[in-house]
């Protein structure tokens, strides 16, 4: 048994690995190391005789020491894996002892006492000392059950206090990370707070809940009836309670104040109770639910972090087939988002039906939330916003973080520069490569505080407390972020705000206002607000997403033999380019059962296949088909003829560079696509099989998946993890409605 496993050998690091207490931390530690051969010998000491034996026996050390000393003098590291409070009498010994240039570091799950120890015991801390905290354990404990996989994808943390010799860390470092942990360094303190609130807190409510409940003389009855929650919330109340008393007592400091800010918490609530704060109650169950699974799906890619981070989601999407039957596509991106900022706003409860729960929209409803607004759900569409009013929100307990949307950023950006508080907005890489200035310059001009990245990148810096001054601003692009942004910064500013467009862009937020009895006036092509007024709740069903349909309109225009009927669609005039320009390119579309749902007009659309030819696109199209253009250039790519794009610069600055993302996509599928400064020439013809790239763009990824209807073989389409900001079901509805597009397996 005593005989080293065949394992893959490395040069050894150094002469002797002392582990001293060789439970099942301190056995795993020794049993991985030594089976990959990083120390001429691996020697264990425990105080422990039964310990020692087994731990030869079972091949965790090549042999024990009788004694610290022994064990200790000349080796090249030492572990101490013992419990917390016997490791500061451990390093006490090993003060006394000529330790020479051993490296000496720990296991404990706290760090500030054994440094406070070390720097006692040795008169200052020691260069050679490096404090480590294994995140793993499992119910089983002792030698006999030690694992030398114990810590493979466990996170280690190390806390070096300053001063710590550099080659020291980097041993220890490389130790862990040859068992296959993620080694993170953190600062000790910093590592004592995170832990007392994530286990350390835990850890007493469930002692102590347990405790409290089999201490009242109906305990039987209790425990008789506890169902599953009891069961789950009190699982780690069968921990070690010797270890779990070392800990308390380790790391008093950060416990206390952790509990206490859990204290007055938990007293709130008691007060809401008490009170029959039922909006209290819902904002602390919604918010945590929320959390929770934020932090499951943290928790459940932690195990494969590396793999994570390198995933590139490819669709594979097969050529041929043809599309029928009826779908309804996921609710407007623009107006969910909007549903969530007036909702918010607004006096009252407002409830939303149709919510679009992709990424983006989802990014601005937990930026409300995280400014104190409890809002239930989505579920299944379904969200209701319990509106605080205008001057209602709350600062946020860090910065707001809005993923992929421009959206939610360009909006917040008007309605934060005028609230008390500060704030900063974050995206992420594709958002953060986004210009700002388009907002932050007006934004200034009324008066706010707004710093930006460098270049007017994100993030942006918003500082509250300003007062803001209406005024009138010719925008110099046509943008409904930019119109929605001075809008809504318009709510609080002193006078009338009005903003002038170069052309008519989406006009959801002003329809929206209006919904919530807000006076908007629109002439022409200048809208304006007044602030003083107040938002009233309301009822929205959010049509769905005509930039959606929108892959659909062309997949069923350009596959052979399509006959599709798209439910539900929005038709607002301002977003409803995409239906004329495929309409001058030839398509079969028809409008049925046209109706307005709660200030928005609708309809189902018809599409049949069609021969679809060339044109010119009219400019004045370009601001109504924005989103639209990726898929259009496909339907360019299958038409007759060729197809020019003019003025539309704005798609160089969207969530990529649309028109040469698209145009490389195209050319390497074989289609001859030009692309200018302001749009791109499409020359109609075969498309062939190929490898293309959406960066990170929903709408790229899902445009080369409609191309593949008409390709002569497969197309692979990288990074489409983004499909989830604004569809997060395509490829479901794409596979019902006869496209062959997938994920690719293990990809
Ligand atoms: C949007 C406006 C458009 C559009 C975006 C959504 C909105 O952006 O591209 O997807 O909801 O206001 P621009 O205002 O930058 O054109």
């Amino acid at each position: 048994m005593t005989a080293r496993p065949s394992q893959p050998r490395r040069e050894p690091l150094g002469d002797r690995l002392v582990v001293i207490g060789l439970g099942l931390i301190g056995g795993s530690f020794a049993k991985g190391v030594r089976e990959l051969g990083l120390f001429n010998e691996v020697v264990g000491f425990d105080l422990d005789l039964p310990s020692r034996r087994q731990a030869v026996e079972l091949g965790v050390v090549d042999r024990c020491a009788e004694s610290l000393e022994e064990a200790c003098v000349g080796a090249t590291v030492i572990q101490l894996a013992v419990p917390i409070l016997a490791a500061e009498k451990v390093l006490a010994a090993l003060a006394t002892l000529p330790l020479g240039e051993a490296v000496v570091t720990d296991v404990g799950s706290a760090k500030g006492n054994i440094v406070r120890c070390a720097e006692q015991v040795f008169q200052g801390v020691p260069a050679r000392f490096v404090p480590g905290h294994p995140i793993a354990g499992s119910e089983q404990s002792g030698v006999t059950a030690a694992k030398s996989t114990l810590f493979r994808r466990h996170k280690v943390i190390l806390t070096p206090p300053p001063g710590t010799d550099p080659a020291a860390l980097s041993l220890v470092d490389t130790l862990w990370r040859a068992l296959e942990a993620d080694v993170e360094h953190m600062d000790v303190r910093h590592h004592d707070e995170v832990l007392a609130a994530t286990s350390h807190l835990p850890h007493l409510l469930a002692f102590g809940l347990v405790d409290s409940l089999a201490r009242r003389h109906e305990n039987l009855e209790i425990f008789r009836y506890a169902a599953g929650g009891f069961r789950d919330f009190t699982r780690i109340a069968g921990s070690d309670p010797l270890m779990w008393h070392d800990i308390f007592l380790a790391n008093r400091e950060a416990v206390l104040h952790t509990l206490d800010a859990f204290q007055a918490d938990l007293d709130l609530l008691r007060a809401a109770i008490e009170q029959g704060d039922g909006h209290h109650l819902l904002g602390v169950f919604t918010r945590a639910r929320v959390a929770r699974e934020h932090f499951g799906k943290i928790l459940a890619r932690r195990a494969y972090v590396d793999v994570m981070h390198s995933k590139d989601l490819i669709f594979l999407a097969h050529p041929g087939g043809s599309l029928s039957g009826r779908l309804r596509v996921p609710g407007d991106k623009s107006i969910s988002h909007r549903s969530i900022m007036l909702g918010s706003l607004a006096d009252g409860v407002t409830e939303v039906e149709g919510f679009l729960e992709g990424e983006d929209a989802l990014a601005t409803l937990q930026a409300f939330r995280d400014m104190g607004v409890v809002i239930e759900g989505p579920n299944h569409g379904r969200v209701t916003v319990h509106g605080v009013g205008l001057d209602g929100l709350k600062p946020p307990p860090g910065p707001l973080y809005v993923g992929n949307s421009g959206t939610s950023m360009r909006l917040l950006a008007g309605l934060l520069s005028a609230q008390p508080f500060d704030t900063v907005l974050a995206g992420d890489a594709s958002l953060s490569k986004r210009p700002m200035n388009r907002v932050a310059i007006p934004l200034r001009e009324m008066g706010a505080v707004i710093e930006t990245g460098p270049e007017g990148r994100p993030p942006l810096h918003i500082k509250g407390g300003q007062r803001l001054t209406a005024m009138h601003y010719e925008m110099p692009m046509a943008s409904a972020q930019v119109k929605s942004c001075l809008l809504l910064a318009g709510l609080y500013a002193n006078g009338q705000t009005s903003v002038t467009e170069p052309a008519p862009t989406r006009d959801h937020t002003e329809r929206m206002l209006r919904g919530f009895g807000y006076p908007v006036n629109v002439d022409g092509s200048t809208a304006r607000v007044e602030s003083g007024h107040r938002l009233r709740s309301t009822r929205i069903e959010v049509p769905a997403d005509i930039s959606s349909a929108a892959f659909f309109l062309v997949a069923a225009s350009i596959a052979p033999g399509s006959d599709l009927v798209l439910e539900h669609v929005g038709i607002n005039p301002t977003r409803t380019g995409v239906i004329e320009i495929l309409r001058l390119m030839g398509a079969d579309l028809e409008l049925l059962d046209q109706r307005e749902v709660g200030g928005e007009p609708v309809a189902d659309i018809r599409v049949r296949s069609a021969q679809l030819k060339g044109i010119d696109i009219p400019e004045d199209l370009v601001p109504l088909a924005i989103d639209e253009f990726p898929v259009l250039f496909v339907a360019a790519a299958c038409a007759e003829g060729r197809t020019v794009l003019r003025g539309a610069e704005e798609l160089r600055v969207k969530e990529s560079d649309r028109i040469q993302v698209m145009a490389d996509g195209l050319q390497a599928l074989g289609v001859n696509a030009q692309p200018t400064a302001d749009g791109i020439l499409i020359e109609g013809g075969p498309l062939g099989a190929g490898e293309v790239h959406s960066h990170g763009d929903h709408r790229i990824a899902m445009s080369f998946s409609v191309a593949a209807l008409r390709a002569s073989g497969p197309i692979r389409i990288h990074d489409c993890a983004n499909v989830a900001t604004s569809f997060p079901n395509f490829l479901a509805l794409a596979s019902t409605a006869g496209m062959r597009v997938a994920e690719e397996a293990n990809s």
